[in-house]
């Protein structure tokens, strides 16, 4: 279910090419992550004022927040090549020493989802990352011995929507982390009127942050949803997206007035209607939704999370008073039974 879903933040089949045009290139251009662009900024200038490669960087944090584009800028801004990667990519230690040997001084291997690499390859990482080194096990037998390759200074930046799932020795291994939050909703009307700019779509400014509002704090659904909502302009809008074709569109495509959509409130009502409003394990739930516990957890919690219309809890996942409030159904108090005179279960229990 979630690979049709529009507001998917995870990378779908015909966004490649499109996202390609639409990624910024350089610091300037980034809108948004303040922070870790302030950070960036000065981390590139001295890097490069010393000609020295950027130390090895992390980014973290939902899918289609710009981890891949920052990486890209980065590579862009220190004037190096990128080379493009991913953990489940790289199957055997000698596909990542193959890569390794390839690099030239202070370009950047990016590794997307650097969570899933395998123990074997993480092993020939540490001290590529360390050293600068690649150690080999030359012949066999009796007379195979180690040798140390000495290879070119480099960046590796990854990339993961899974921060704990990093063991601890890759992590560390990480000069600077940084952590990629969903955008405001100023950030992401500049995003949507900056692509609307870049694919020639005439759009208002109340258009533009109609759309942006309801994106999730996510550019990717943002993008996503102006190219949908462009098809409605032009059949009856004489091609302008304005707020009442915003709008339509978005109604038409059940993305609600937060930017939920049908899988999210299946969800929350899922929670509220099966298990009482929770607290229900992150395994049970995702049973009953006949979804994979990682697409719950990676793809729908962070955003209801946000809202705040979920919370986790020892217990599990509990919808709350605003989730019930969104689905316009009545809360009921948890508590002991029997605490709450108002309680519809008082009495009834027994
Ligand atoms: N700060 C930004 N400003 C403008 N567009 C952005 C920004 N961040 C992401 N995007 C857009 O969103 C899309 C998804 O971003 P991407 O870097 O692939 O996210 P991630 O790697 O975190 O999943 C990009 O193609 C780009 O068009
Ligand atoms: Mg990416």
């Amino acid at each position: 279910m979630s690979d049709e879903r529009l507001v998917n933040p995870s990378e779908g089949g015909d966004d490649q090419q499109a996202e390609k045009s639409l990624r910024p290139r350089t610091l300037r251009e980034f809108i948004g992550q303040e922070k870790t662009v302030e950070q960036l900024q000065i981390a590139i200038t001295a890097a490069k004022g010393r000609s020295e490669p950027l130390d090895h960087t992390l980014f973290y944090g939902p899918p289609g927040l710009g981890k891949t584009s920052l990486s890209n800028v980065i590579a862009n801004e220190m004037e190096v090549k990128i080379k493009v990667t991913s953990g489940p990519a790289i199957e055997r230690a000698g596909d990542l020493a193959a890569i390794l040997t390839n690099l030239q001084k202070n370009d950047v291997l990016f590794i997307d989802e650097v969570h899933r690499l395998n123990r074997a390859v993480e092993e020939v990482l540490y001290p590529a990352m360390e050293d600068f080194a690649l150690d080999l096990i030359v012949g066999k037998g009796p007379s195979a011995r180690n040798l140390r390759l000495k290879l070119p200074r480099f960046t590796v930046i990854g990339a993961t929507t899974r921060l704990a799932l990093l063991t601890s020795p890759l992590r560390d291994r990480f000069v600077s982390v940084h952590r990629l939050v969903f955008y405001s909703d100023e950030a992401m009307n500049e995003i949507v009127s900056r692509s609307a700019r870049i694919l020639n779509m005439p759009i208002t400014d109340e258009g533009a942050q109609e759309i942006g509002r309801r994106a999730r704090g996510t550019p990717r659904i943002a993008n996503r949803l102006l190219r949908r909502v462009r098809d409605y302009a032009q059949v009856v809008a004489d091609g302008v997206i304005t707020l009442d074709v915003a709008r339509i569109a978005l109604a038409q495509l059940e993305v609600d007035e937060l930017g939920l959509d049908e899988s999210d409130r299946r969800l929350l009502r899922a929670i509220i209607e099966l298990f009482n409003g929770g607290p229900v394990g992150l395994s049970t739930l995702a049973a009953a939704l006949a979804e994979e516990v990682d697409a719950v957890e990676d793809v729908y919690e962070p955003f209801l999370l946000q809202l705040g219309f979920l919370q986790r809890t020892p217990r599990g996942r509990i919808a709350t008073r605003r989730a019930y409030e969104h689905l316009g159904v009545p809360f009921i108090e948890r508590g002991t039974p029997g605490d709450d005179p108002n309680s519809p279960h008082q009495g009834r229990l027994f």
